[in-house]
């Protein structure tokens, strides 16, 4: 057993002591009460079981399968919690250890130890609270749903090589089957980044937040070829705008999940060519190969150079490749290997070449005298000015560099897609951590640029 992270001493001056809690517990209450005492009021209840009797506003943050066992963990303070409050608060204390049995998760233990009768009562149990939600939510405002789970995070679909979340199925199977429909997304930055499942591995920085509204009756129904067309027409925006956003790379593909339910659910059925109804999982399918189509379709925007620099590292990322291979695909561009190298993009010796890393790059490049500047360049050099020395820094060079260090963002959008599909970890960091800096590039004072 490796301990990653100890408990701080509750009475040091470290993060997490005694004294610091307690500050930010009177912060929230003096927030809270800023505006004249707001009650606020928290019940107990089973959201597949009972709601409200009066239309309300629904916000919920659902449970992902055996993602965590709320219940069990909440034992480990149940216990203590209960001894002093009992008195207080009889109902909530009533039992012994913490509710299991109406809990949402798909937990074998509580089904017999079969895996599936537990993914089932957790579908089922999915599809009812959303029946619940429905009949309760005031018609006048969306349902909102939070949902942060990775897609990555799932096993491998059925459809291709196109992973598909098993998690986010269900969700949204159980949206669809209570007739809700997806009106907008938002992405909104909930997750601590210093939080221990987030630190060194590309954990989603944000939830996405989907409102949601009850689909009109009589809903249309439509042909897959029809949805794929809506879905070229309206992704490529959609998703320019969550790029326009900044969105973090990580949290792209979630993101677009969004505009392309929002497409898909807007009918009451899709047909296949053969006539069945489409899946909601071959339909996130879809929506997954839609992302790839318009980050690939962003390419046009960059220069050959960078093309190549693209095709290649897809295939060796900095590795050696042979010269030929690599010849033909410059070939294939009207580009030359010597042309290349002068750019600043490969090396190329003894019959191999590879692309130039980015500890390779030189220190004092300067992008205002560089006669073949390249999207591929100006991204890796900025990558490793804020890597070595920090935002400021960057965000000098990246003043220098001009209108093209924008697209030097789109291509870090398009690299760590690549790099998470191959499963690069760590070059995927990379790009994100540039796109994540990108708002504190921008505002680096023009006194220091
Ligand atoms: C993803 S967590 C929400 C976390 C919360 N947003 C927060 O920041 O602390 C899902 C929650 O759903 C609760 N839950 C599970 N089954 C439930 C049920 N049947 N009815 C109501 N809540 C349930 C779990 O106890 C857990 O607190």
């Amino acid at each position: 057993m490796i301990w990653d992270y100890a408990e701080a001493n509750p009475f040091a001056n470290s993060s997490g002591n005694l004294i610091r809690m307690a500050d930010l517990v009177a912060e929230v209450l003096e927030q809270s009460c800023s505006n004249g005492p707001v009650i606020g009021s928290c019940t107990q209840f089973d959201s597949t079981a009972s709601i409200a009797n009066e239309p309300a506003i629904i916000c919920t943050d659902p449970p992902y399968y055996d993602n965590i066992g709320y219940a069990d963990l909440s034992d480990f303070f149940y216990v203590w919690l209960r001894k002093s409050l009992v008195t207080i608060y009889p109902e909530l204390f009533a039992t012994l250890l913490v509710p299991k049995k109406q809990e949402l998760i798909a937990s074998p233990f509580r089904s017999n130890g079969s895996k599936s009768d537990a993914a089932a009562f957790f579908e089922a149990g999915f599809t009812k609270a959303f029946l619940r939600i429905r009949s309760s939510q005031d018609q006048m405002y969306p349902l909102t749903v939070f949902y942060a789970f990775k897609q990555e995070e799932a096993e491998e679909g059925d459809t291709g090589d196109q992973q598909v979340s098993t998690g986010w199925e269900t969700m949204l199977e159980g949206l669809l089957r209570a007739d809700f429909q997806v009106t907008a997304t938002w992405p909104s930055r909930s997750e601590r980044p210093g939080r221990s499942v987030a630190v060194g591995t590309n954990a989603l920085a944000s939830s996405i937040v989907l409102a949601c509204r009850p689909r009109p009756e009589p809903a249309p129904i439509t042909t897959r070829k029809d949805f794929l067309a809506s879905l070229k027409k309206e992704l490529p925006n959609a998703l320019r705008n969550l790029q326009k956003g900044n969105i973090a790379p990580v949290d792209l593909a979630q993101a677009a999940i969004g505009p392309g339910m929002a497409v898909f659910s807007r009918y009451k059925k899709v047909l296949e060519t053969d006539g069945s109804p489409m899946r909601v999982r071959t339909a996130l399918a879809l929506i997954n190969q839609g992302l790839d189509e318009v980050l690939s379709e962003q390419e046009s925007e960059f220069d050959p150079d960078t093309r190549w620099a693209l095709a290649w590292f897809e295939q060796h990322q900095f590795d050696e490749g042979l010269y030929g291979e690599a010849e033909l695909l410059a070939t294939a561009k009207a580009l030359s290997i010597a042309g290349l190298a002068e750019a600043g993009i490969l090396h190329s010796r003894a019959g191999k070449v590879r692309l130039l890393r980015r500890d390779e790059l030189p220190e004092d490049w300067d992008p205002t005298s560089d006669n073949r500047l390249t999207v591929w360049e100006v991204t890796q050099h900025l990558i490793r000015r804020l890597d070595k020395h920090g935002e400021t820094d960057a965000g000098k060079l990246k003043a220098r560099i001009g209108g093209m260090a924008e697209i030097a963002r789109d291509l870090a959008y398009r690299l760590y897609t690549l790099c998470e599909r191959k499963g690069w970890a760590e070059e995927a960091g990379y790009y994100n951590s540039l796109v994540v800096a990108w708002p504190s590039l921008s505002s680096v004072p023009e006194l220091f640029q």
